[in-house]
């Protein structure tokens, strides 16, 4: 199959989707498909439209290549008059029979590519562009996730420059988070213990959005759970070593400990695949996506969140989760096609 790994751009997320996309790539690679790799905003001016997928093709070699445009990415995000799509993407993934997004963060995920390349009947892997849009946002994906039954935090939606919350009034009390509706990576999500860190929550966030969702901390274990064509796969533990699960653990090797399948009995485990479904359901999720949840000391569980694009490197989230059922990451990957053709 031709693919086009697509990855890079201009959000915060660019290095990490570069490394997924270069273990896809190669992961695919490795089953005789004809991928290649293509930075979404860069481009490539020099792609060889005759021969666009070759038999023989260097992935560390591309991926050097994408890399020689990150000193240029600052300068990309301030010139707002330019194409979000680089030099001869729509091209060649038009010419693809599927593009694999190993996009991470923003206008990858929101479902603005994914809407665009409907236009363009371009076929891409992961759900489609409303189901994206709605996860982007955490106050819809919360207003979806309760209608559809899955437990979420209280709290309550601000919005810059409107309403100001006294979160007595909203029935919580601290700690409480404080966090962009829109972001990502924990980047913009802070826990506040009282009304000064509050105020200060509330300000730093306002920097970086201007819909701000304030919810109760839930105090507990965290997880995530993995789903392929609205099956979920088994659960995942997450233990960062100190404080959350923030940007630091997130990247940090080393920072956070892992667990598939999840410490929690068979109980436990099946109620959380059973809200994942039902939340992939509520957001109108196809082909693949991950919920994660924290669950306290009671065992009640509440989903904080969707992903529509999860990490895509061999040691992410997911694909350790597949590999607890015996699939390796080329079949992973191979999979995610599978489900995503099934689409169309
Ligand atoms: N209500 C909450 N209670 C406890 N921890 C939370 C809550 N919301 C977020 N967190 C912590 O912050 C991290 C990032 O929040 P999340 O909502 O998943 O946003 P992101 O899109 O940045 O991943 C979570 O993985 C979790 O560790
Ligand atoms: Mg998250």
């Amino acid at each position: 199959m031709k693919v086009v790994v697509l990855c890079g751009g201009v959000s915060t997320e660019r290095a990490i989707s570069i490394v997924s996309g270069v273990g896809v790539c190669k992961a695919l690679r490795s089953r005789g498909h004809e991928a290649i790799l293509l930075d979404v905003f860069f481009g490539n001016e020099d792609a060889d439209l005759m021969d666009a997928f070759p038999e023989d093709y260097d992935v560390d070699g591309a991926a050097k290549y994408i890399h020689t445009f990150d000193s240029r990415v600052a300068s990309a995000v301030a010139n707002r008059s330019r194409s979000f799509f680089g030099a001869n993407v729509i091209t060649l993934c038009r010419m693809a029979d599927i593009v694999f997004l190993a996009l991470h963060g923003e206008n990858g995920e929101n479902g603005k590519v994914q809407a665009t390349f409907d236009l363009h009947k371009i076929k891409y892997t992961g759900t489609g562009y409303m189901s994206s849009a709605l996860s982007m946002d955490k106050t819809l994906t919360k207003i979806m996730l309760e209608h559809g039954n899955v437990p979420v935090p209280h709290g309550t939606t601000v919005h810059k420059g409107y309403d100001s919350v006294d979160i007595h009034d909203i029935g919580l009390s601290y700690p409480v988070v404080v966090k962009v509706a829109c972001g990502g990576s924990s980047v913009g999500v802070y826990i506040a213990q009282n009304d000064d860190e509050y105020v200060a929550a509330l300000d730093q966030a306002f920097e970086l959005e201007d819909e701000v969702i304030i919810e109760e901390y839930i105090n507990g274990r965290e997880f995530s759970v993995g789903l392929i064509d609205g099956k979920a796969l088994p659960v995942i533990e997450i233990v960062p070593k100190a404080g959350f699960y923030d940007y630091k653990n997130k990247y940090t090797a080393g920072a956070t400990d892992e667990y598939c399948p999840a410490r929690i009995s068979e109980e436990l485990t099946r109620k959380m695949q059973h809200y994942a479904e039902e939340g992939y359901r509520a957001l109108f999720m196809k082909s693949y996506a991950r919920l994660d949840f924290m669950m306290d000391a009671d065992g009640e569980m509440y989903c904080l969140e969707a992903n529509t694009l999860p990490g895509m490197t061999p040691t992410s989230l997911m694909p350790q989760e597949a590999a607890v059922l015996g699939m390796d990451y080329p079949t992973f990957c191979e999979k995610l096609i599978e489900v995503s053709l099934a689409k169309y």
